[in-house]
């Protein structure tokens, strides 16, 4: 049923934790299933993501997609990090079962949310993100 990039990450997520004094923290939770998913990042001058980190009171799943997305977005820019959907998150999961995409959802929002924060904080405003529900 779980591709072995899917199980790999369940077993062995990477980037769990927290950071202090984050530049962008972002909690969002499922409607569908009530699991929750925190994401903070670490945002340098240049506006790189220097480190993320995440906590995820979920299911397997989602704990697979969050370790997947941190991975994506460590290193990028905070435009190039927009780019990290939850379609980008599945393929490079190889794929999940079709009543686990809304997990996946989990991340996207999650960063998302983080980044809004980030760009809070800043004053800035970074091209295509929406005000976090
Ligand atoms: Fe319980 Fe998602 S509904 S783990
Ligand atoms: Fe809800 Fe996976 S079952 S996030």
């Amino acid at each position: 049923m779980y591709t072995e990039k899917v199980m790999d990450h369940f077993q062995n997520p990477r980037n769990v934790g927290e950071i202090e004094n984050a530049s962008g923290v972002g909690t969002v939770g499922n409607a569908k299933c009530g699991d929750i998913m925190r994401i903070y990042l670490d945002i340098d001058e240049n506006q790189i993501i220097r480190d993320v980190k995440f906590k995820t009171f979920g299911c397997g799943a989602a704990v697979a997609t969050s370790s997947m997305a941190t991975e994506l977005v460590k290193g990028k820019n905070i435009q190039e990090a927009m780019q990290v959907t939850n379609k980008a998150v599945m393929e490079a999961l190889d794929g999940l079962p079709p009543v686990k995409v809304h997990c996946s959802l989990l991340a996207e929002e999650a960063i998302h949310a983080a980044l809004w924060d980030y760009a809070e904080k800043n004053g800035i405003k970074i091209e295509g993100l929406e005000k976090p529900k």
